[in-house]
């Protein structure tokens, strides 16, 4: 069911890959709560992934743009801005990628430039996302941006890697740019730590299966979908949230707050 939430919004929507991409469903939901918005990815997942169709469907824009790259970053700003007419109220940053664990290397094997690579493309893109839309003027007041986290920057989950790292360099950009920019424009900075979701990234890690299901065991709610998250994004893209920023808001069935759950009680029993 629809809302109209987003009528009248403009965003960007970044990290769609295919239709099991956390990505994929905010494009969808927010197309049907009535947004305008342009998609980006990588330039090669532009050319390999299935994002054509989800362009189609959103009647959307693809644009090309590294998130390493700030020159990339400022051409997608200017681009979205032309195509749908005006400064933007939302952005997603859905980007992740570590060449450690793609590599498949244990955390005491890494390669400190891949681990640099990890930081740049999964953390400090969020800061060149923010930073260039300040310096260029591109959101409008209130404007939400969102990006998406997971409970490793807390708590210690091995295969996770040099990801664990990235993420809490995301969770901290959040908050210390949302200071900034509320500051100066009244924008909203905040992280969403999603359940482990089956998608390219989240099945890349080593024993992802099994993240999968104690997750599940151990939450309350069982995780929450891509699907579920899409809604919780959009909610913090409407106006109903305009005093929410500088959080890391965890959706995950209540995961982050249990202890042991009956459910891994009786799994675990002798
Ligand atoms: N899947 C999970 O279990 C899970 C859980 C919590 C958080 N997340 C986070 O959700 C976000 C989206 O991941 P997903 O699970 O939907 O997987 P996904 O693989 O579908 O999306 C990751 C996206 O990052 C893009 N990307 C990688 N390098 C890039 C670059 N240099 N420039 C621009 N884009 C680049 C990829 O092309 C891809 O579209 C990531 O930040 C991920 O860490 C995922």
């Amino acid at each position: 069911m629809a809302y109209n939430l987003l009528k009248g919004k403009r965003g960007i929507i970044s990290g769609a890959l295919d239709e099991n991409s956390i990505a994929w469903h905010i494009a969808l939901k927010a197309k049907e709560e009535g947004a305008v918005f342009t998609l980006t990815n990588a330039p090669v997942a532009l050319r390999m992934g299935k994002v054509k169709e989800l362009a189609t469907a959103c009647n959307a824009e693809l644009i090309p743009a590294d998130a390493t790259s700030v020159e990339d970053i400022e051409k997608l700003y200017r681009q979205s801005m032309d195509i749908l007419g005006g400064p933007l109220d939302f952005v997603l940053h859905s980007i992740g990628m570590s060449p450690n664990v793609r590599k498949g290397r244990d955390y005491n094997e890494l390669k400190y430039d891949d681990f640099l690579k990890s930081i740049d493309i999964s953390a400090i893109s969020l800061h060149k996302m923010l930073q260039v839309a300040e310096q260029i003027d591109a959101l409008n007041e209130y404007a939400s941006v969102v990006a998406l986290s997971y409970i490793a920057a807390q708590r210690t989950f091995n295969t996770y890697s040099d990801m664990a790292q990235a993420k809490a360099v995301l969770e901290s950009i959040a908050r210390s740019y949302g200071a900034r920019y509320g500051k100066l424009k009244k924008v909203r900075v905040n992280t969403i730590s999603q359940s482990p979701t089956k998608t390219t990234a989240g099945t890349g890690i080593d024993g992802f299966d099994v993240f999968y299901d104690y997750a599940d065991r151990m939450s309350p709610l069982g995780n929450a979908t891509a699907e579920e998250c899409a809604d919780y994004v959009i909610t913090l893209f409407s106006d109903l949230t305009r005093k929410v920023t500088m959080q890391n808001l965890f959706h995950d069935g209540g995961f982050s707050t249990m202890g042991i759950s009956d459910d891994i009680i009786e799994k675990l029993k002798p």
